[in-house]
């Protein structure tokens, strides 16, 4: 079993600190913020996530899971550095780097000769060079091993992966970062670091064409009177194109589709290749909260000025209480930029948001409403009494922007309905 010490304690960095402990390493999990890596030494998790406070708890409970304050404290006795750390988007569109150099420079004079860093944050082709260099070791190899765990699933993503990934140009890293996944169950995919880099931004910008491509077959099938749900299925079938990542929604959101595909855009630019293709699944997404908005504008009949709108899900999607880039944000912000009231009910949201009046119950936020928009696909959302939110309502008109909800039933009682690619 190894030393391994996690820079970062995200949705990434606790998740993959967790499950390596639940592995049997020993792992120290750094960050900078001490309020954090107080709750977190009392094993209280900051973010919703399946299965998670019970394997830190156990890695505590354990001493084989350990939270420090700083990255060199984490780094200064281990085998392996894996840095967790944001990436976000720079002002150009691409990712910024100053946090993964930063926590590079931080550990490169504590980290023990011989030692491995491992970059699991999501960072742009070529950036395996910039730790190398942040680091300035050449006792110290760097080596790239992307993550591609769902929030909501992320700990059953750790241990039951697709594939592991891992690039490095020294063979005997990538045996050594390999040697930490023993138990999990996968292909292993050993490449050079520009190739592994490229295997995450490709990934990700698939699954994003996927989801937009399924959004405007769902415009097409408006116009068309044919059904979305329907023809995904159709074509789901066929193991070439296979059924995930075809559900039509309000477009995609999160930490990572929005940026990532933004970012690929970017390293095409800078490679003097211009990536149309990318370019078009990130318009077809904008267009998509755009199309989501209208619908409910459609069931106001032009007039949204004043009205009251209910909202059922704000988070990016459901089993996360993550917000951000939410796609549920960005077509309730577009109704209230043209004067709408927004009310609004998430299960895993409680505080009050810029614009939107948050409650705690789901019919609450129907009272009075002219139209309400089912936005996350929370399964609870299915089993609500449609006779009480009707009561509650001004107008009984609901756009279910992720198809989630009985339409035969809405139908039946009353409510005009616009869902997404639906006759
Ligand atoms: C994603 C990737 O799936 C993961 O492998 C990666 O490394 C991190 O980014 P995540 O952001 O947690 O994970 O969410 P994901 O489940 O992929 O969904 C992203 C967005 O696409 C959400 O807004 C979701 O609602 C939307 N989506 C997903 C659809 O609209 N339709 C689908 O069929 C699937």
């Amino acid at each position: 079993m190894s030393r391994i010490a996690i820079i970062g304690t995200g949705y990434v960095g606790l998740t993959t600190g967790a499950c390596f402990s639940a592995l049997g390493h020993d792992v120290v999990c750094a960050d900078i913020d001490a309020a954090k890596v107080e709750r977190l030494k009392q094993g209280d998790i900051p973010i919703l996530e399946a299965g998670l406070d019970e394997i830190v708890r156990e890695g505590l409970e354990s001493g084989r899971l350990t939270f420090v304050l700083g990255a060199a404290t984490a780094a200064a006795d281990c085998e392996f550095a894996y840095l967790c750390v944001p990436t976000p988007q720079g002002e150009d569109g691409s990712a910024d780097l100053s946090y993964i150099e930063q926590a590079a420079r931080e550990i490169a004079p504590v980290l023990p000769s011989e030692s491995v860093v491992v970059n699991k944050s999501t960072v742009p082709v070529g950036s395996t060079r910039v730790v190398e260099r942040a680091l300035g070791r050449d006792d110290v190899a760097v080596v790239s091993n992307p993550e591609f765990l769902r929030e909501g699933s992320a700990v059953h993503d750790f241990m039951n992966p697709d594939r592991i990934v891992i690039g490095a140009d020294d063979q005997s890293a990538a045996i050594k970062v390999a040697s930490l996944y023993l138990g999990v169950a996968a292909p292993l995919i050993v490449t050079d670091p520009a190739s592994a880099e490229t295997i995450k931004y490709a990934a990700n910008s698939f699954l994003a064409t996927k989801i937009s491509f399924i959004n405007a077959v769902a415009a097409i099938c408006e116009a068309v009177g044919a059904d979305i749900n329907d023809v995904a299925l159709g074509i789901g079938y066929d193991k070439r194109i296979g059924s995930e990542f075809l559900k039509p929604g309000p477009g995609f959101g999160g930490s990572c589709f929005p940026k990532d595909t933004r970012a690929m855009v970017k390293i095409a630019e800078e490679g003097g290749y211009d990536f149309h293709l990318l370019k078009g699944v990130i318009q077809v997404n904008d267009e998509q909260y755009d199309r989501t908005a209208e619908k409910a504008i459609e069931l106001m009949d032009g007039d949204v000025d004043g009205k009251q709108v209910a909202a059922w899900g704000l988070t990016f999607k459901a089993r996360t209480d993550d917000l951000r880039e939410s796609p549920s944000l960005e077509v309730l912000g577009r109704l209230a930029a043209r004067g709408a009231k927004v009310r609004a009910y998430d299960p895993a949201v409680s505080h009050q948001l810029d614009g939107i009046e948050v409650v705690a119950d789901p019919y609450d936020a129907c009272d009075g409403a002219d139209v309400l928009l089912v936005l996350t696909e929370w399964d609870e959302f299915k089993w609500l009494d449609l006779g009480e939110v009707k009561a509650r309502m001004a107008t009984p008109a609901v756009v279910d922007a992720r198809n989630l909800l009985d339409r035969s039933a809405l139908i039946r009682r009353g409510f005009t309905f616009r869902g997404i690619g639906r006759r």
